[in-house]
C-alpha cells in the first residue's frame, strides 16, 4: 500500500470492460458487471491510501451509439449502484457527485441520483461519477451559463468554477485502463497539467498494487507547468 496523499484529485478512465468480457467468451454485458465490482474496490483503495478526491469516467455522451442492449446493461447496473451508493459508499465519508447531463434520464432516476447526492452532501470525502458527461458538453453548460448571467468576456477563472468538478482541484492524476492512448471527451478542460498514466490492464482486471503503480509513478513525474 502506498502513500496516495501527494495526490488530491485522482480520475479514471475505466475502459476494457467489453474486451475482458470478450477473452472469456461471455457478452459485453458481463465485463460491465465485473467492472462494477472493481469500481467500488478502486474507489475504496484510493480513499484508503488517502486521495481525497475521486472522478471515475462511466458513460460518456458517445456511449449512446452502442446497442440499445448494452446501453439498458449499463444503465440498470447505475440504477442498482445509486441505492448502494448511498448505503456503502456513503458511509465511508464519501459525497456523491453525478457530473454529466442528466436531461435524457427519467424523472424518478434523476430524483434518486438527487436523494444520493443530499444524502452525502456533508461528507468530507469526494466521488465524482461521470454518467452521460461529455467533456465539451460541459464546457458549453459552463459557457452558457455565464452567458445567462449577462457575462460578455469570459475568463479561465469563470469556467474553472462552473465546470462538474469545480469543489477540487484539477485531477493530478488521470488513469486509463485498456491501452488506448486518448481522453475520450474526459474532463478536457480540467487535464490541462494533469498526469497521464495509461496501462493495457482491462479495467476489471484493476486492483490496489495497478493503483500502487500508477501513484510511484505519478511521485516519479516532474510537474514543470510550463516553467523550469
Ligand atoms: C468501458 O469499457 C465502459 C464504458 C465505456 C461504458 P468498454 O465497454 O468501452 O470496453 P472495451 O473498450 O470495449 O473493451
Ligand atoms: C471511454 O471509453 C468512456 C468511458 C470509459 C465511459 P470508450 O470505450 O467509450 O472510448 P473510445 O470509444 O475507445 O474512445
Ligand atoms: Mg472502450
Amino acid at each position: 500500500m502506498t502513500d496516495g496523499t501527494s495526490i488530491k484529485h485522482i480520475a479514471f478512465i475505466m475502459d476494457g470492460n467489453g474486451r475482458w468480457a470478450k477473452k472469456r467468451h461471455m457478452p459485453r454485458e458481463f465485463g460491465h458487471k465485473a467492472g462494477s465490482e472493481t469500481f467500488e474496490n478502486i474507489v475504496n483503495y484510493c480513499y484508503d491510501i488517502g486521495i481525497g478526491a475521486i472522478t471515475v469516467y462511466a458513460f460518456s455522451t458517445e456511449n449512446w451509439k452502442r446497442p440499445q442492449k448494452e446501453i439498458e446493461a449499463i444503465f440498470s447496473l447505475f440504477s442498482f449502484y445509486i441505492d448502494h451508493y448511498v448505503e456503502k459508499i456513503g458511509k465511508r465519508n464519501v459525497r456523491i457527485i453525478f457530473i454529466g447531463d442528466r436531461s435524457p434520464f427519467s424523472a424518478e432516476l434523476v430524483r434518486r441520483m438527487e436523494n444520493v447526492e443530499e444524502k452525502t452532501s456533508k461528507n468530507e470525502r469526494i466521488l465524482y461519477v461521470g454518467i452521460n458527461y461529455g467533456a465539451r458538453a460541459e464546457i458549453c453548460a459552463a459557457v452558457n451559463g455565464l452567458i445567462a448571467e449577462g457575462k460578455t468576456n469570459v475568463t479561465e477563472e469563470d469556467i474553472s468554477a462552473r465546470v462538474y468538478t469545480h469543489l477540487s482541484p484539477d485531477p493530478d492524476l488521470i488513469v486509463r485502463t485498456g491501452g488506448e492512448y486518448r481522453l475520450s471527451n474526459f474532463l478536457l478542460w480540467q487535464s490541462a497539467y494533469s498526469e497521464l498514466y495509461i496501462t493495457d490492464t482491462l479495467w476489471p482486471d484493476m486492483t490496489g498494487d495497478d493503483v500502487d503503480k500508477a501513484v510511484e509513478e505519478f511521485k516519479r513525474r516532474n510537474r514543470r507547468y510550463g516553467g523550469l
